[in-house]
């Protein structure tokens, strides 16, 4: 299949990273034909000359343009192709009404961790997606990351849980190190032992067979440090605080 991109950003390269494993051929389209170039050069992929000359030749674009030049970039352009768009807040109806509501539509939302093929990347479809599309658009998905298939309406959730929640990750680790820090150890140890004890944790939980439960009350022997720091931990309330940001993050992008 060919595969066409327009806009070739941080994301988009992301994703050609790990399509350039498949037997996909990849055309780009960018800002202008001398970053085309350039970026193809880079990424050892096709440059077509323009974004019509791309969309005439290819079987499925990818847009990785910013939302903002969605208006300017696609309302010139004869698409007959399958779509697939990554944009923060374009819906799959604001899509058809820029290009066409007769074609098949794709919307993803892959996150930060597409840049080392583990992108956690939500994906929804408009009714004209047949099966065996479907099949494609998860191998490509699939190709930088895990997939998870949801309506819609969850859009905002799910950019919330995987899109913004990297960082709020980040913060806890951070935290965790300074908690080291405080502690005497030095800065780069403590920020070592905090990512790799947040990446085994989450490896065992996603290899394993334990809930989040069962692996806290594995660590929480009777009366022992463990359960000391969790009561304090949740009388300061880190629940009831992670779902008030996951809210408030989720109001947000229903404003946008
Ligand atoms: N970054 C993330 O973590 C993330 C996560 C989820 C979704 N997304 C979505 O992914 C999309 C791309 O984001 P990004 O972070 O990759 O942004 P980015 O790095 O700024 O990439 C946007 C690209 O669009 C190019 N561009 C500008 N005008 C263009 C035009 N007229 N025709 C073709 N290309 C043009 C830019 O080229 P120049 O550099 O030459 O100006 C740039 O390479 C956005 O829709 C965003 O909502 C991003």
């Amino acid at each position: 299949m060919i595969i066409g991109f327009i806009g070739v950003g941080k994301m988009a390269t992301a994703i050609i990273n790990g399509l350039n494993k498949s037997s996909h051929r990849i055309i780009i389209s960018g800002s202008s034909l001398a970053r085309s170039r350039q970026i193809a050069e880079e990424l050892e992929v096709e440059a077509a000359a323009s974004h019509q000359e791309l969309v005439e030749n290819a079987d499925l674009i990818i847009l990785g343009i910013k939302p903002q030049m969605f208006d300017k970039v696609l309302t010139d352009l004869n698409f007959h192709q399958p779509i697939m768009s990554m944009a923060a807040g374009v819906t799959l109806e604001r899509l058809a009404s820029l290009t066409s509501a007769d074609l098949p539509l794709i919307r993803i939302m892959p996150n930060l961790n597409a840049q080392i093929l583990k992108s956690t990347t939500g994906l929804c479809t408009n009714d004209k997606v047949s099966e065996d599309l479907l099949v494609i658009a998860k191998e490509i998905t699939d190709s930088f990351g895990t997939t998870v298939e949801l309506a819609e309406k969850d859009f905002d959730t799910f950019t919330a849980l995987a899109g913004s929640s990297p960082a709020y990750i980040a913060l806890f680790i951070e935290a965790l190190a300074k908690a080291g820090v405080k502690n005497g150890l030095s800065k780069q140890v403590a920020l070592t032992i905090a990512t790799q004890t947040v990446l085994a944790t989450a490896e065992n939980l996603s290899l394993g067979s334990d809930s989040p439960h069962d692996l806290i009350d594995k660590v929480c022997s009777p009366g022992g440090t463990t359960i000391a720091g969790l009561m304090d931990l949740e009388r300061t309330g880190l629940t009831h605080s992670v779902a008030s940001s996951i809210d408030t993050t989720i109001a947000k992008a229903k404003k946008l």
